[in-house]
């Protein structure tokens, strides 16, 4: 046994390379949680097929990508355990069982359900897969027995769904075999994106973590800053900045100097953002030094993932023994 917290387990559609607000939002977490909880770190790439079955070129380079991201930003597989879902295929089996005592009724009242379904356009969602979803992640963190889950805030409700799953499946076997996850919600850091709206691929306005750090000067003269600065000493509002987002991430020991400077007009939003510039440059150069690596040794990355499958497969091997006990399939 570990001298750990406890068993953690995370999971991240395969969606491609990742961008700050996927770093501030999540990743950044997940990398401080390594060495306090023993940690699973998966690659869901089934979940990713519910949403692209119709077109699923791009997912096998996307988990790479992804996966250079996570170790490019700290996550250690020495530390966690990183995994592709589909390289164990007892979160499947789990899943099937689960869905034996899983009312209809529990899915369709899941408040993401109804509205992906909506917003998600062009494709067809009225899949049985689709509709599953949240029983296929409630499988992916059962089936290591997590003890908690770290989650963004649109994620609790599938939490939620894990544990009254538990609940049901413990009670109906008269055996404790599941406990019952926590939500740990993710601590934020708001990067908003070159447009001032959240951060999104879909809005095409993100900064990518794999940016080339000499990108990034261009990127941040496009940042939206206080429309209320015409001319370079009209004091201005950093509040409403994103620029001085930034900053609060990226250059925090001088905040009050920028915040200074902004609001009493002394300083002018081009060399305001060059200085964030330059700080974002600083952050980022030794991420990309990091991720030219795993480029370079393609190899890499594949046995991390086969390492890691390794031992997420000898967890879940266990825990379906003796799923697979109680419900009387041995
Ligand atoms: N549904 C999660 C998301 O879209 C991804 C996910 C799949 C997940 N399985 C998980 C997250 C298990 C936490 C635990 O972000
Ligand atoms: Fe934003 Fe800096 Fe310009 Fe102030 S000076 S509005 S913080 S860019």
């Amino acid at each position: 046994m570990s001298d750990k917290k406890g068993i953690i387990l995370s999971g991240m559609r395969p969606t491609g390379r990742l961008h700050l607000g996927n770093l501030f939002g999540a990743l950044e977490n997940w990398v401080k949680m390594q060495d306090d909880y023993d940690c699973y770190y998966c690659v869901v790439d089934w979940h990713a097929l519910t949403t692209d079955y119709e077109n699923p070129l791009r997912i096998r380079d996307n988990v790479r990508e992804m996966v250079i991201d996570w170790l490019s930003c700290g996550i250690d597989p020495q530390k966690a355990v990183v995994f592709k879902q589909s390289d164990v295929k007892e979160h499947a089996e789990l899943h099937l069982l689960l869905s034996m005592l899983t009312p209809l009724s529990w899915l369709e009242r899941v408040p993401t359900y109804k509205e992906q379904l909506q917003q998600i356009k062009g494709r067809n969602l009225f899949t049985y897969g689709f509709l599953g979803y949240p029983l296929l992640q409630a499988a992916d963190i059962l089936v290591y027995r997590a003890n908690a889950v770290p989650v963004g805030e649109d994620q609790a409700p599938h939490i939620e769904l894990t544990r009254e799953i538990a609940r049901r499946f413990n009670h109906l076997y008269q055996k404790k075999i599941f406990p019952e996850p926590e939500t740990l919600l993710n601590v934020y850091k708001v990067v908003p994106g070159l447009d001032n709206r959240k951060m999104s691929k879909s809005y095409n306005n993100v900064i990518e973590i794999s940016t080339p750090p000499k990108e990034i000067p261009a990127k941040v003269r496009m940042m939206i800053t206080d429309p209320g600065r015409i001319k370079k000493d009209d004091p201005g509002n950093p509040h409403i900045c994103s620029v001085f987002a930034y900053h609060r991430i990226f250059n925090q020991d001088n905040l009050g100097e920028v915040e200074e400077s902004c609001k009493e007009g002394s300083i002018g939003c081009v060399e305001c953002k060059k200085s964030v510039a330059t700080h974002l440059q600083n952050f980022l150069d030794p991420i990309y030094h990091r991720r030219k690596e795993f480029e370079n040794n393609p190899l890499l990355i594949k046995e991390v993932l086969a390492e890691g499958g390794k031992k997420a497969r000898a967890v879940a091997r266990e825990t379906m023994e003796e799923v697979r006990q109680v419900m009387k399939l041995v």
